[in-house]
């Protein structure tokens, strides 16, 4: 039966009109003033915004990392992004050196199938770039719909892959539609920093800060957007902590690289202070890059507002306090890096960006949206509110007001990084390809349901194609 979505406000990231929306088979198939009730079901959204559902670029599900696997799964984890009005997710499938990118795929969709109750796709990492990778590339990208590469420049001897590695993935990716995107930190000089803070005696939370200065930060941006000036391909560089990296993005910006930049809702809302909890509990904010200052917040809101920063990830990277974060008592370096913030990302940036002033409603769409649906070849299936778009809608209360809080939250995992935080607003029903995950605060959706979606190449979304002469 189809259905219809009615009274509410329609905001997308260019508009914010009245219109009923009329659902069928899955997709948007009316938008109107006052679509006729025949033969459907009624969805009131009196009093609510109407958005297209949010799409978490960075996320790490059910991943290896740091001696221990992240606490969320491909069902909690998506369950938990849609109660957070999230319907689609971009996961990051880990690589190993000497073995195929075709089987770290099969890994990765062995973990998400028969799980996830919303969208999903996969970005894949790059660790090396030798002749065996590049034979496989085209496979991973035109058949297997994977058109995002990660390369990271930090965690030595873990994930980290060199300059070569990083210069010849962006060559690959400019000849065959692929996006870059980079972990940009300096991994060699952390590594020093690291071993010698230990070696001091310094092995309290807070010094997993001061041995990723932003400096260590900002040089790797710059010289990710350097290299990829060279290669003349294009670059998105995720989880951008600190004024001094998105300066860099915004002066490679300037000079018309291809450069896109991703922040958090931590970075914006918390700082390093945090690292110094007693009791170890600074543990629960240890993320690479670090909490910065509280200063710097400012500088990534304007990015944001500005445009110089376009897209916002969760980069959820969830492991308990007590089991997991644990690791590292008594060495910073042995904290696994990471925290839950699936399901608060659409809201934080709602009530802290839209509610306070610092970005408009439609920004607001974009930001968590519409841009990275563009970005990661999913546009304009997924990312806005359109007739033949996948009917993947939020239905958002923006009056609710509530505190964020581990007893209510649906993540997997024993604490909260946002606790006791209040909010503005918060999704009333979601919905996935026309069928309700969440109905009114309640989880209705089922594991596995969720797609695994193939992506159009980078920039597929820009090109015209006209059919005819063009009259004027
Ligand atoms: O601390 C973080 N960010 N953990 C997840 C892995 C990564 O670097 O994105
Ligand atoms: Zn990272
Ligand atoms: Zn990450």
């Amino acid at each position: 039966m189809k259905k219809i979505i009615k009274n509410g406000t329609v905001v997308t990231a260019t508009d914010t009109y009245r219109a009923d929306i009329c659902i069928e088979n899955g997709v948007i198939t009316q938008i109107g003033g006052k679509l006729p009730d025949v033969d459907a079901e009624i969805i009131d959204a009196k009093g609510c915004y109407v958005f297209p559902g949010g799409i978490d670029p960075h996320t790490h599900l059910d991943m290896p990392f740091g001696g221990t696997v992240t606490k969320d799964d491909f069902e909690s984890g998506t369950m938990a992004a849609a109660f957070g009005g999230t319907t689609t997710i971009i996961d990051f499938c880990l690589t190993t050196k000497g073995k195929t990118l075709k089987s770290s795929v099969d890994t990765w969709h062995a973990k998400s199938k028969d799980k996830a109750v919303i969208d999903y796709g996969f970005h894949l990492q790059i660790v090396e770039m030798n002749n065996e990778k590049l034979a496989e590339l085209p496979k991973m990208i035109e058949e297997e719909g994977i058109t995002s590469l990660k390369v990271f420049m930090a965690y030595k001897n873990q994930f980290q892959a060199d300059d070569e590695t990083l210069f010849k993935t962006l060559i690959a990716a400019r000849d065959l539609g692929a996006l870059v995107m980079v972990h940009a930190e300096n991994g060699d000089v952390i590594d020093y920093l690291v071993k010698k803070a230990i070696a001091d005696g310094n092995t309290d939370p807070i010094y997993h800060a001061l041995t990723r200065p932003p400096e260590v930060e900002a040089e790797a941006t710059g010289r990710a957007a350097t290299l990829t000036e060279l290669a003349n391909s294009q670059l998105y560089v995720v989880h951008v902590s600190c004024a001094e990296a998105a300066w860099k993005i915004a002066e490679a910006r300037s000079k018309g690289i291809d450069i896109w930049g991703e922040t958090c809702p931590q970075y914006l809302v918390l700082d390093q202070t945090y690292l110094e909890k007693p009791n170890f509990e600074g543990a629960k904010y240890v993320w690479s890059p670090p909490l910065r200052e509280k200063w710097n917040q400012t500088e990534l809101w304007n990015a944001l507002k500005t445009g110089q920063l376009q897209t916002i990830g969760s980069d959820q990277c969830s492991f308990d306090f007590v089991g997991q974060k644990d690791l590292g008592k008594g060495d910073f370096s042995k904290i696994p890096n990471g925290g839950p913030i699936i399901e608060d990302r659409v809201s934080i940036l709602f009530s802290e960006g839209v509610k306070k002033g610092r970005i408009s409603l439609n920004q607001f769409v974009d930001i968590t949206s519409t841009r990275s649906a563009k970005l990661f070849g999913l546009y304009p299936k997924k990312g806005t509110i359109a007739i033949g778009a996948d009917a993947d809608i939020v239905i958002f209360d923006p009056t609710v007001e509530r505190v964020i809080s581990a007893e209510s939250h649906h993540m997997a995992v024993d604490y909260n990084a946002f606790e006791g935080m209040k909010v503005t607003g918060e999704p009333v029903s979601v919905l996935s390809r026309g069928e309700f995950v969440i109905r009114e605060k309640q989880f209705v959706g089922k594991p596995g349901a969720g797609q695994f979606l193939k992506r159009a190449k980078y920039g597929a979304d820009k090109q015209t194609i006209h059919e005819g002469p063009l009259t004027v």
